[in-house]
């Protein structure tokens, strides 16, 4: 099969690693893809939301299914793109349609949805500009912290979360009256604070049957100890220690089978991806939120762990077959360290060239913002720039592999939290 793969950062690299593994891929092409992804395809000069451009490409190049990486192109409706178009809509797509793409494009979307599938999520209520008076009434009725999301897109910036009430109300006129978060922020969700440890799990689904993927956790801060401002996330964990079978159970039975029954009765077309974000309050689920793709770094945490091949899983999904697949996991643990760039996620310099990377041992090298710079070199392009996954048979080993081979990698500026895991090790339920 020839596949496209769109997107740039670390998860598109784990995704372009494992899929080049699959006996049935014959061409696989990334747009626009980093240093990393050349390694196993071809990258291609194409932005992930010019439609018009990977219409061209798909049509010319033969391509039998499109994995779309990052969220942008699906919220911004390319698996309708697809559909309505004669000579694309046979083409498998690994990602849902606009409406179901929903679920991550709008937080009150997904709220409405979990409410009306019965799904486990912290209480809310919706408001706009108009309804602000009744924003600062709701919040009086509620405890601190205050939870505060902008209903859109936000850049993973659109949640706040104040801890007295002047601070909210604050931030709630800032976001409503002020456009703090552009149009992100016309409607906001104010929602009940849960106590807990987070967690995500994935499910890859055709619309009808699904597959669990193994659960990750992500550490979003930038500094040791989740301190500090947010990231998209500096390094992943899988497996979760408290996510026991058990818990799993929990989370098929209250939040995967509700939601993927509840897209099939609201007609939503749904084949791809599902991350559920989680919050585990005293050993109940609750969902977070909703991303209609796979999270990065966790990607790179979880493909690994991951024996089957997965070009036959997606092609299982364009063909509404999963039931019939089996899912084989790696039974060890591995650990992703997320190498960034000095400034991350404030200002920070592009172009600086990234020595050692051959000298990593026993570990996966995952590019995240990188670039190919003349005579073989690798510069970095981006706030995140590589991911080291390592396998172990604990946390601590794998951790500890990802470490040193961090350290074998250099450039000005270089950056990671040396605390990935520590908090699994250490929890007793
Ligand atoms: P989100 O962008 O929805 O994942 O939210 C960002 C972060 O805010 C999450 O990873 C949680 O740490 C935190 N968060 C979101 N909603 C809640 C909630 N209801 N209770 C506690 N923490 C939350
Ligand atoms: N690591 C979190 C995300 O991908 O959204």
């Amino acid at each position: 099969m020839n596949v496209l793969l769109l997107g740039s950062g670390g998860r598109e690299n784990a995704f372009a690693w494992k899929l080049s593994q699959s006996k049935r891929l014959n061409k696989l092409f990334i747009a626009p893809g980093n240093a990393g992804t050349s390694a196993y395809g071809e990258n291609i000069d194409i932005a992930v939301t010019n439609f018009d451009a990977i219409k061209h490409f798909v049509v010319e190049n033969a391509i039998d299914m499109v994995v779309v990486g990052p969220e942008d192109p699906l919220v911004n409706g390319i698996v309708d793109y697809f559909r309505v178009n004669e000579e694309l809509k046979n083409i498998t797509l690994i990602g849902p349609s606009k409406e179901g793409a929903r679920l991550e494009g709008s937080k009150d979307f997904s709220k409405i949805f979990m409410k009306r599938h019965n799904i486990p999520t912290a209480e809310y209520k919706t408001f706009n500009k108009e309804s602000i008076q009744k924003a600062y009434d709701f919040l009086e009725t509620l405890k601190p912290p205050y939870v505060l999301k902008a209903d859109g897109l936000a850049a993973g910036k659109g949640v706040v979360i104040p801890h007295t009430i002047e601070e909210a109300r604050a931030e709630l006129k800032s976001m409503l009256e002020d456009a703090k978060f552009g149009e992100a922020s016309n409607k906001v969700v104010i929602e009940e604070f849960l106590q807990g440890i987070e967690l995500s799990v994935f499910v890859l689904t055709d619309g009808s049957s699904y597959k669990i993927l193994p659960a990750a956790k992500d550490y979003k801060r930038i500094g040791e100890g989740d301190t500090g401002l947010n990231t998209g996330g500096m390094g992943a964990v899988s497996p979760v220690s408290f996510a026991n079978e058990d818990f799993i159970k929990k989370v098929e039975e209250r939040i995967v089978k509700p939601t993927i029954n509840g897209l099939k009765k609201d007609q939503i077309s749904y084949q791809g991806f599902l991350f559920i974000g989680l919050m585990n309050v005293a050993g109940d689920p609750y969902v977070i939120e909703y991303n209609v793709r796979m999270g990065d770094p966790e990607t790179e945490t979880v493909l690994p762990r991951i024996k089957s091949d997965l070009l036959e899983l997606f092609d299982a999904v364009g063909k509404e077959q999963l039931h019939g697949q089996t899912l084989e996991i790696d039974p060890r643990t591995t650990v992703t360290v997320m190498l960034v760039a000095g400034g991350y996620p404030g200002d920070y310099e592009k172009g600086i060239q990234i020595d050692g990377i051959d000298d990593v041992k026993e570990s996966i090298v995952f590019h995240a913002g990188t670039i190919s710079g003349e005579e073989e070199t690798v510069l970095t392009n981006g706030g995140r720039v590589l991911a080291i996954t390592s396998y172990g048979n604990s946390i601590q080993e794998a951790a500890e592999k990802s470490f040193s081979n961090a350290e074998k990698i250099n450039y000005t500026g270089k950056y990671y939290r040396k605390d990935i895991g520590k908090d699994l090790i250490a929890y007793k339920g």
